[in-house]
This record gives structure tokens, sequence and C-alpha cells, in this order.
């Protein structure tokens, strides 16, 4: 197989198919090599670079992430796979990439590593560390694994490694298969929390001390503490409890019912907010029409986050188009909606809304 012009896409397994589609009109005679696993998809290309230089530029909601594969190394998983893939990486053009002061990382990722393919002598980490030592001392170019400029990527099956450079840029994200990580805290309340503080990164958001921010199906807390941490006046809307930790925090209060009900009363009550937040369990047609109908209570300069959860695909039901119609909703009511299927969604994607239409 030759994979000098192929690239590799890493998309949610339920998304796959939408993720090659989107890539697809960007060049229409991309083909899928093979599907490596349920997420990782190796596809043929016309050009890799002029590839991701306009996957930069279109905000795709279902490719998470892009590597290029310039060149392919023949494994026999042994210590000596070490110094082939060195060698092939040095020997790409793309290598000049690393330049002195250049800030680059290695990320390697394996598949196939089920001990019945046999056993590797090195780990990931053990790949990317001694390849990152020896790329900067050859180059100057400096490791950073956080803030990489540039990015060597390498994909091992069992017999098989897909190796190329890129920019960070380029391939989408800085992390390997765009698999964006945060550590987990003491004070953490719901792993949900990794999904505001990824959307927010994402669609580069920041919170703003004082500012009021309506926070729909809040409980058990975790993007209302986020909220509060950032000094936030919040209205946590949801009939469950919220954890205990939150009770009494200043700024903070609850409203212990339906959303539906709040928003209601808020528009009533000409309360406004600067920023709505979403992550009701709900169909996402029905979310978008929330949000449309809660656009009245939001400033002109205001934003709205929000989960979209979407259905499983059967024979039957097509979840690209209920996201489709759940899109199309929010479009009526803001100006501004972008969309993308973010690490840490699992049947659903995020939403970012500005610029609240309004109607006299
Ligand atoms: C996934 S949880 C939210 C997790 C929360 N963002 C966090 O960080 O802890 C979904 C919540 O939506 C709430 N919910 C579902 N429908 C609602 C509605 N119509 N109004 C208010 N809350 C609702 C549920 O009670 C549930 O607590």
């Amino acid at each position: 197989m030759s994979t000098e012009s192929s690239i590799i896409v890493t998309a949610h397994p339920e998304f796959m198919q939408a993720a090659v589609a989107e890539l697809k009109q960007l060049d229409t005679r991309l083909t899928i090599i093979e599907e490596l696993t349920d997420s990782i998809t190796p596809c043929s290309v016309t050009d890799i670079h002029a590839l991701q230089q306009r996957a930069t530029k279109e905000r795709l909601v279902f490719v998470r992430h892009l590597a290029p594969a310039q060149k392919t190394v023949y494994l026999t998983n042994t210590e000596q796979d070490l110094i082939e893939i060195a060698t092939e990486i040095a020997d790409l053009p793309t290598f000049s990439q690393l330049e002195r002061g250049t800030h680059f990382a290695v990320q390697s990722r394996f598949v196939q590593t089920n001990k019945s393919f046999g056993e590797r002598p090195y780990s990931s980490g053990h790949l990317n560390q001694a390849l990152a030592a020896a790329f900067g001392e050859e180059t100057g170019a400096v490791e950073d694994i956080k803030k990489p400029q540039v990015i060597v990527s390498i994909l091992c099956t069992m017999y098989q490694g897909y190796v190329g450079i890129s920019t960070a840029e380029e391939n989408l994200s800085p992390w390997p298969g765009g698999a964006r990580h945060f550590a987990q805290t003491p004070e953490q309340i719901s792993r949900a929390e990794f999904k505001l503080l990824e959307a927010l990164e994402y669609f580069d958001i920041s919170l703003e001390p004082g500012k009021r921010v309506l926070d729909l199906g809040a409980a058990p807390g975790g993007w209302t503490r986020l909220l509060l941490e950032a000094d936030m006046q919040v209205v946590a809307v949801d009939p469950a409890n919220l954890d205990q930790r939150l009770i009494r925090r200043k700024g903070l209060e609850h409203y212990r019912g339906y959303a539906e009900d709040y928003v209601e009363e808020a528009i009533r009550n000409r309360k406004m907010f600067d920023a709505i937040v979403n992550d009701m369990r709900m169909d996402a047609r029905e979310a978008a029409r929330g949000l449309a109908y809660a656009s009245r209570c939001l400033k002109n300069d205001g934003f709205v986050v929000s989960v979209f959860k979407l259905p499983h695909a059967t024979p039957t039901i097509n979840p690209l188009l209920t996201l489709k119609d759940a899109l199309n909703i929010m479009s009526k009511a803001y100006r501004v909606v972008q969309t993308h299927q973010l690490f840490h969604n699992r049947q659903e994607v995020t939403v970012v809304a500005a610029q609240p239409i309004r109607r006299t």
C-alpha cells in the first residue's frame, strides 16, 4: 500500500462516515483505505497538504484530527523499529519544519495492541521520548508537548508505522488523535466538566468575572462549579439537587425546576444574561427550540454553549438529519452558530451561538 498521499482521519466511531463525507467535500478523490479501528481511518487523498490546509479553513463538525501519512515503515516489533522510524522521519521533506527554536511534539499512537498480535518491546511513551530527544538534538527544535507548533505523527499497527510531519493547526488539534485530556481534580463535581472546559478551549471563549450566566440542566453542578470558579453570577436550573459543595456558594441561585418554566419567567421579568449554557438530556431539536426561545433573555453580545444530544443511527433514524433540523432552528434565532463534535462529547455535539436575532 502506498501511503505517500494518505491521511489518517480520527473521529467518534458513530460519526466516522460523516467525518469522511465532510472531507470528501474538500477532496472528491478521497477514498477510505481501511478502517484500522472504529475511530481511526486512513484515507488516500489527492494532496495531503492541500487537504489539511482546506480543512483548517472550514469549520468541520465531525473530523476530530488529521495526521499525514507521508511514509510507511515496516515494523518487526524489535528495538530496530525505533531506528527505522527515526530514519524515515528524518528523511521526510517535511522534516525541515523542525527548525531551531520551533516547538514540536512527537505523537505516537498504537492500534492493534491486542497481545494476540504479539508483544511490542517499546511503548508509545518510550517512542515519543526517544524520538523527541533525537530530533531535538539534531535540529535545535524544542519539545513542547502542550503547545507544539509542529507535530511528528506516528501511527503503529502491528506491522506498519505511518509517519508524517505537519503543523498542529493542520492536524486540527495539538493533541494526539484530538484526544484532549484534562487532569482530574478533587474539587471536580462531574465528568461533564471536561465537556465545558474543552468547548471553551475549542471555541476560544473566556468566562468573564461578574457576568450573569444561565446554566440549564445544571445538576449535579460540574458546569456550575466552573462558572462560579470564574466568578460569574450563576442561575443553575434543574429539578434535581446540586452537589452539597455548591450549597450557599456566593453568586449562585438554584432554580429547582424545569428550564422551560424558568426561561418563561425570566423573559416575563425581563431578566437578561451574558451567557446561556445547556447540558440538558433531551432531543437536539427540542433543545434548539428552547435555546431559540431563550435568545430573548440573552444580551446582544452574549453567547450560548450547548450540548445537542443525537439519537443513535438506525435504519430509520439518521442522527445527521436531527442535527440539521436543530441547527436550522438555531440559525433562525442566532446569526452565529458553530458546531463541533468534541473529544468529550459522546452521542452528541457541542454548539456555540451568538448574536441573537431580535424580531419586533
Ligand atoms: C448531563 S446532566 C447535566 C450535568 C451538568 N452539566 C454537570 O456538569 O454536572 C443533565 C441534567 O439535565 C437535567 N434536565 C433534563 N431535562 C431538564 C429540563 N427540562 N429542565 C431542567 N433540567 C433538565 C437533568 O435533571 C440532569 O440533571
